[in-house]
């Protein structure tokens, strides 16, 4: 199949092919997702299979409107709350879903679904315009970083889906914070940009598994269920700028090659005769341009370790380290440990 790129100007053909049961990449301020129409279950089916994702791990539906979400679940006060903040924007509520609403292919057999109304206009034209809400993964292939490009979606997806919907990069970088208001205390599944410092103003406490995210992890093996967002070369995290000599020292030791992800201050500082890529100038920058950076090394595949800068776990930076970890297997360097 021929994938074809589509622009603001030619929505409505996207969005045609979306109501023939086709699958359409499409843009977000996070990250591009891959859509189909959310009820037609073969369009949905073909999702899983284009991304080799497992059935079980459940589908986000993308809406245009907080209308759509009403017809597929009981939009409670406290979410209607977190709609008022937030939407358009970074943040997926998981609501319990009227019985039979949704196939079971978009939940995952649960019954609760998580809604989705992301910020990109030429998006919300493609929802409104096909007339339907789209499911909406990240468009990689399973375990790849998700794509913040059309470049990265077609890279992983050419020949696989019917199109891209192409409106330049994505400007946060990272998925959508996911929050469950289906459990009596709210819970943060997955650390966004909407970070719990804005979220508890408005709903109150919310629980968030803060060991997941800053704590140094067990590796995971390579191929395992849960991996995520794995380049090819290994990345190791090196939590503060004044270690990065020592980790440097310590890379060339191995015999590999290796290369830097980190800002332009330590660049400047260690980054000569390296291979290196510029996550900007500060937590922002290094968010949003996190997954292009491992893509990058991917696309040089004689670098086999990748020292890659982390951040404090507060703001953003939780959202960052969230998927660094996983990326990184949850190594560190330690100046102290043998590796
Ligand atoms: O920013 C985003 O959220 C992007 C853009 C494209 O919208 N989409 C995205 O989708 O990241 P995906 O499928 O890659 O991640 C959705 C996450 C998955 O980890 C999935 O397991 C979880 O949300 N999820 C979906 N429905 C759920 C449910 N009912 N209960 C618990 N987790 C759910
Ligand atoms: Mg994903």
């Amino acid at each position: 199949m021929e994938t074809k790129i589509f622009t603001r100007a030619t929505v409505a053909d996207a969005a045609a092919l979306i109501q023939a049961g086709e699958l359409v990449a499409f843009p977000t301020e996070t990250v591009y997702g891959l859509g189909a129409d959310a009820t037609n279950v073969s369009a949905v089916e073909k999702v899983y299979k284009a991304k080799g994702r497992p059935s079980d791990n459940p589908l986000i539906v993308t809406v245009a409107d907080r209308e759509t979400v009403s017809r597929f679940a009981t939009i409670t006060p406290e979410a209607a709350k977190l709609m008022d903040a937030f939407w358009p924007g970074s943040l997926t509520i998981i609501l319990p879903i009227k019985p039979g609403a949704l196939s079971m292919k978009v939940t995952g057999g649960l019954q609760t679904a998580a809604f989705r109304n992301p910020q990109n206009e030429a998006t919300l034209d493609l929802i409104r315009t096909a007339g339907t809400p789209i499911v909406g993964p990240s468009a990689n292939l399973s375990g790849k970083p998700s794509p913040t490009t059309a470049q990265h979606v077609l890279h992983d997806m050419d020949g696989r889906i019917a199109g891209i919907l192409d409106d330049g990069p994505c400007e946060v970088g990272v998925e959508s914070t996911v929050i469950d208001m289906s459990t009596d205390v709210p819970a943060i599944l997955r650390p966004g940009a909407v970070d719990e410092t804005m979220l508890e103003p408005i709903i109150g406490p919310v629980s968030s598994d803060k060991h997941k995210v800053g704590a140094k992890e067990t590796p995971k093996a390579p191929g395992m269920k849960y991996k995520h967002y794995a380049p090819e070369a290994q990345v190791v995290i090196v939590d503060k700028p004044a270690d990065f000599p020592a980790a440097i020292a310590w890379a060339q030791t191995t015999s590999q090659t290796f290369g830097i992800l980190a800002t332009d201050g330590l660049l400047a500082q260690y980054g000569q005769d390296i291979e290196e890529y510029s996550l900007g100038a500060d937590i922002t920058t290094a968010t949003r341009d996190l997954f292009a950076g491992l893509r990058y090394f991917d696309l040089h595949p004689q670098v086999s370790l990748v020292l890659a800068e982390g951040f404090p776990t507060d703001g953003l930076g939780s959202a960052y380290m969230n998927r660094i970890e996983k990326s990184a297997g949850g190594q560190h360097f330690s100046s102290k440990s043998e590796h």
